[in-house]
């Protein structure tokens, strides 16, 4: 699905301002971390303004994919002069992809801060099964509903105002816990707090846990 409304362009011209604080406090030292050691096919999943362009290492090629054309404007004036990133119009469900990536073929897959968003959690990570090869990783930094109760209450009742607000992203999403139940295991993972409970984890395919060596 492709977006060009008024509204994606608003927000695409404000997500990097509001970003910003959280970007340097934390966030953008944690892309770093989970994405400069990456190399060969890489799929980046809703490459947004591009926040994450200037940590991809030299040996990293890299197919980002954007449903949102404003999004996909920022994203091109962010593109490094060095270094080999794509840029794909198309969201995560879109069956043209798989024209565009073959089975197995993929040595990793970035998602960050947009797992939130996508329309079906549970058919993406079918499709990264698919593309990814049997011994590399998913990479993920998201935002999930708390582990507390009464955050994650609080966090359910304000789910359909920020729904609207924030271009379809869920709030309150058990992203962790899905993506543990849909045939990944955990390398590593991180939980810490910033306003909101965050996440961040490096999964491989079950079954492949024993024999990778980060
Ligand atoms: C909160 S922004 C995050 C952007 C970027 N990933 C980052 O780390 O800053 C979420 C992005 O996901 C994109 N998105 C929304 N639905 C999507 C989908 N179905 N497939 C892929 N990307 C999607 C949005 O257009 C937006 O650019």
């Amino acid at each position: 699905m492709k977006r060009n409304t008024f509204y994606s362009r608003f927000f695409a011209y404000a997500y990097d301002a509001v970003m910003r604080k959280a970007d340097q406090k934390e966030l953008a030292g944690r892309r770093k971390a989970l994405i400069s050691r990456l190399s060969g096919s890489i799929l980046k999943v809703g490459v947004g303004t591009g926040a994450n362009f200037s940590f991809y290492g030299q040996d990293a090629q890299v197919l980002g994919i954007e449903p949102s054309g404003p999004m996909l404007k920022r994203a091109k004036e962010k593109l490094p002069q060095k270094g080999s990133i794509t840029l794909y119009q198309a969201g995560i469900e879109d069956p043209e992809l798989d024209k565009l990536i073959p089975h197995a073929s993929l040595d990793a897959v970035v998602c960050t801060l947009v797992l939130c968003t996508i329309p079906s959690l549970e058919a993406a990570l079918d499709r990264f099964h698919r593309w990814l090869n049997p011994q590399e990783l998913l990479i993920v930094l998201e935002h999930i509903r708390s582990k507390k109760e009464t955050n994650g209450k609080l966090q359910d009742f304000i789910a359909p105002a920020w729904k609207a607000i924030g271009e379809g992203c869920h709030l309150n999403r058990r992203t962790d816990t899905v993506i543990k139940n849909n045939g990944f295991e955990t390398v590593k993972e991180d939980y810490f707090k910033q306003l909101v409970q965050w996440y961040q984890g490096i999964f491989i395919k079950s079954d492949n846990l024993q024999t990778h060596q980060l």
